[in-house]
């Protein structure tokens, strides 16, 4: 199909790019920190579940919807269910999307300030206590994450307004295997610093006693979160896809890939972090305080090694909440251009204004907001809960009822095999998990949330 709207060119960059998306602060930062709060092994198979009978399912469904309706994902329900209400899952996923952007960049920002003290080599001769109090000054000081922030969403917005094939899938294309290389290295180093053992057992030993509903829940929403999932971000990603796309290969990669950055991540940070006497808990300066420490202990010995690492490091974490900043902006960005017929460049620029400035209450309330606070959270917590434990979850409950029950059969099944011209032989699977695992599964847990079982 040619149309203006652009394709993505080659096969590799449909899964680079999708893959780009995936990949990012969600599993080196969020991931190591939702493990480390929900108490380790059991999480994590908790969490390779929903990739598996949840994320998998949900993939193809967006990837579906989208290339079939080559429309940005409030504009797709529309095509497909037309005169309903579907195209409210459609405007709950841009504003998901947008929220989660708001807090991604603040994150997203604190990376670039730590490729200039890795750069710097602030990093040399520091405490593990060091590393925690310089963390925390880093992000109470009001302006510092701010020029960071601003940095990182110009960036994101040049890329966006420089349309998709272009932008995209060259950002993704180089920076995903160089990453993941380097990820292997500091995952080998930190296995090998003192009393890793640890780390590893927490990591591996499950202790299902630790169990909760709100644990499930936070698995849910990690996985929904990691897979860019539930708020048609991936479904405005496929209808850039081309009609030789086989989406089911597409969405296994997919979950493969991101979910092996996760576990890697998960490798280096636990065992780093009980190395050096860091509560597995720390929330969210996790990843700032422990790995840091990996760089000084494993090569304090070779400052230039250490120095040469940890900027590489940095560079492509940055790389890699760049693309998925891009892939969460260029949701909003393409409703808005289609659904109010604006210019990219004009859709973009609200969007990012609008990011930006909740990025900046959203840094603040880490450091001099830090004493306002909603159901006992800081903004900054707020935006996190609210889009990653119930958006993205009630998304992909309301997605995959669509796919499973509403939309026409005949077009999942054109989509999934390519015309019949695929044999795919997960399709009835995916399509009973569509209709009643999904749904049901997530359906039981908000209930549970909501304290309806007690
Ligand atoms: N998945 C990305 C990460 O792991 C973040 C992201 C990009 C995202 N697009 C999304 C999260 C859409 C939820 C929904 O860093």
């Amino acid at each position: 199909m040619s149309n203006d709207r652009g394709n993505f060119g080659s096969k590799i960059g449909v899964i680079l790019a999708s893959a780009g998306s995936a990949v990012g602060l969600g599993n080196i930062w969020r991931f190591p920190t939702e493990t480390g709060n929900n108490g380790g092994a059991a999480f994590i198979l908790i969490y390779f579940a929903c990739v598996l009978l949840l994320g998998f399912p949900i993939l193809i469904a967006e990837f579906s919807i989208g290339r079939h309706s080559r429309s940005n994902t409030a504009g797709a329900y529309r095509k497909l269910s037309p005169g309903t209400r579907w195209k409210w899952v459609g405007r709950l996923g841009v504003a998901a999307g947008t929220f989660i952007l708001c807090y991604y960049a603040v994150v997203a920002g604190w990376t670039l300030e730590y490729i200039c003290q890795a750069a710097t080599n602030s990093f040399a001769g520091t405490s593990p206590q060091g590393f925690i109090a310089a963390f925390s000054e880093f992000t109470a000081n009001p302006w510092r994450p701010l020029v960071w922030l601003f940095a990182f969403m110009l960036t994101t917005h040049l890329v966006v307004v420089k349309g998709v094939e272009k932008g995209i899938e060259r950002s993704a294309k180089v920076m995903m295997p160089a990453l993941f290389i380097l990820l292997i290295i500091l995952a080998v180093c930190s296995v090998l610093l003192p009393d890793a053992e640890k780390g590893l057992l927490f990591l591996l030993k499950p202790d299902f006693s630790k169990v909760t509903g709100n644990v499930i829940l936070s698995a849910m929403g990690q996985a929904f979160f990691s897979l860019s999932l539930g708020m048609g971000c991936l479904c405005t990603y496929a209808s850039y896809f081309r009609a030789e796309t086989n989406l089911s290969r597409t969405a296994i990669n997919v979950a493969i890939i991101d979910t092996m950055v996760a576990i890697l991540a998960g490798f280096i940070i636990f065992p780093a972090a009980f190395s050096v006497g860091i509560q597995p808990d720390a929330g969210p300066s996790l990843i700032f305080i422990t790995l840091p420490n990996v760089f000084q202990q494993a090569f304090g010995g070779m400052p230039f090694l250490s120095t040469v690492l940890s900027v590489m490091f940095y560079i492509l974490l940055a790389l890699a909440a760049l693309t998925s900043a891009i892939s969460l902006l260029e949701v909003t960005t393409a409703y808005l251009s289609e659904e109010f017929s604006m210019s990219r460049k004009t859709a973009a620029r609200m969007a990012t204004a609008f990011c930006t400035f909740f990025g900046i209450i959203c840094s603040l309330s880490l450091g001099i907001g830090k004493d306002i606070t909603l159901f006992g959270m800081t903004v900054f917590d707020v935006f996190d809960y609210v889009t990653g434990k119930i958006m993205l979850p009630l998304g992909g409950m309301l997605i995959s009822i669509f796919a499973g029950w509403i939309l026409d059969k005949q077009i999942l099944w054109k989509e999934v095999s390519n015309n019949g011209t695929l044999k795919v032989h997960t399709y009835k699977l995916v399509l009973f998990l569509l209709r009643f695992v999904v749904p049901v599964s997530i359906g039981l847990v908000f209930i549970n949330e909501l304290g309806l079982f007690k």
